[in-house]
């Protein structure tokens, strides 16, 4: 073992020559991400992952109240006129309520997704000198991984790592990608952009718009794979594998794999999102809440670290960040009147992912920054 990994193994005492930024760095520096630390062998959570209990806590959350659960919308039969109309309302309700829903049915064969996940555990799970090649904190890379994007402003850093993969508009040359998961991640790239399109029109049905009024405004012009990999923690009360946020884009799409940990937070109680066979996780972004005027909601929503993993996920985000367009986002006009007067001012994409990179998770929210 590297004398800088006894180092951090060292501060998970309470040792009092603790300096975290020093420890941070060494982190950093192994490029190993958390995977990293688990092969070494780590016993237990190093100092900077720990949380405070009002972090970890799960004081919201309450058995009592397995009843609540995130909707399950069928999107089969979605061509066919009556049932449309139900799934409109369906997602309606759910987006304006929850903020979150699962789908099934939504012709993103099986194989596919289970390529996926699978794809992502071998990328993280290849010798340390492939993957990293890839460790950068460089925000304009196209690829990049690395642990926790925030990981020297986070009040805790989070059991994760992360590979992101820019892949529309503008995606890099193919040979950018990891050769792991190159293939597969182009290949799903196209049925979500095929899903998010079909989501983006029953929304816009659902705010009473015209079907095409949120590809029209350009929600769908772009999007970001976030893949991440939760390894096993041998410590998991005391810290998370991603600190509650709200996601800074107009959807998410996430994939997730059968370890569960995601919930939402709904009516002030943590809610499981439970891995469903076959199922999407879909919840509405920031963008989407400012665009609607706060007719859907972006919940807060984490994932709690577990004894058992890897967890894997790959999230969505429909998002043009990378594009340096001046366009604003602001709400739609067709949603305002004297009743509904507009809730926020217009943002870029950019200046709003900007903002949201700039401090570390647990992040003050973007939105009320732009509240009117
Ligand atoms: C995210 C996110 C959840 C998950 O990437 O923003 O919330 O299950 N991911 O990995
Ligand atoms: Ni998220």
């Amino acid at each position: 073992m590297t004398s800088s990994l006894q180092q951090i193994m060292a501060s998970t005492g309470n040792g009092l020559d603790y300096d975290k930024e020093q420890e941070l760095k060494t982190f950093d520096d192994t490029k190993a991400g958390v995977k990293g630390l688990v092969d070494s062998g780590i016993q237990s959570v190093p100092k900077f992952f720990v949380a405070s209990s009002e972090e970890t806590c799960n004081e919201k959350s309450d058995l009592r109240h397995t009843h609540f659960n995130v909707p399950i919308i069928d999107l089969r039969d979605i061509d066919k006129v009556g049932a449309r109309c139900e799934i409109v309302k369906e997602i309606g309700i759910a987006s304006s309520t929850w903020g979150f829903f699962q789908v099934v049915n939504h012709d993103i064969p099986q194989d596919i997704a289970d390529e996926v996940i699978e794809s992502i555990q071998r990328f993280n799970e290849q010798p340390n000198h492939v993957k990293e090649k890839f460790y950068s904190r460089d925000k304009m890379k196209k690829v990049r991984f690395n642990s926790n994007f925030d990981l020297y402003k986070a009040r805790f850093a989070n059991w994760r790592d992360t590979l992101s993969c820019l892949m529309a508009p503008n995606p890099p040359p193919p040979e950018e990608y990891p050769e792991a998961c190159r293939e597969i991640l182009l290949k799903f790239s196209k049925y979500v952009t095929k899903l998010g399109q079909d989501l983006f029109k029953l929304l816009s049905e659902a705010l009473g718009l015209n079907s095409n009024h949120l590809t029209n405004m350009g929600c769908a012009d772009g999007h970001v794979f976030y893949c991440h990999y939760y390894p096993a923690c041998p410590e998991p009360n005391l810290t998370l594998g991603h600190t509650k946020h709200r996601d800074p884009d107009f959807l998410t799409i996430l994939l997730q794999n059968q370890i569960g940990g995601l919930q939402v937070l709904h009516d002030n109680h943590w809610v499981n999102i439970p891995p469903v066979e076959g199922a999407l996780v879909v919840n509405v972004g920031e963008l989407l809440q400012v665009i609607s005027n706060d007719k859907f909601k972006a919940a807060e929503h984490q994932v709690l670290a577990n004894c058992a993993g890897p967890r894997l996920s790959v999230a969505c985000f429909f998002t043009t960040h990378f594009e340096p367009s001046e366009k604003l986002f602001s709400p739609i006009e067709e949603l305002l009147s004297d009743d509904s007067p507009p809730l926020y001012r217009g943002t870029t994409v950019k200046a709003y992912i900007d903002f949201f990179a700039s401090a570390g998770l647990p992040a003050y929210s973007s939105l009320t920054r732009l509240r009117l």
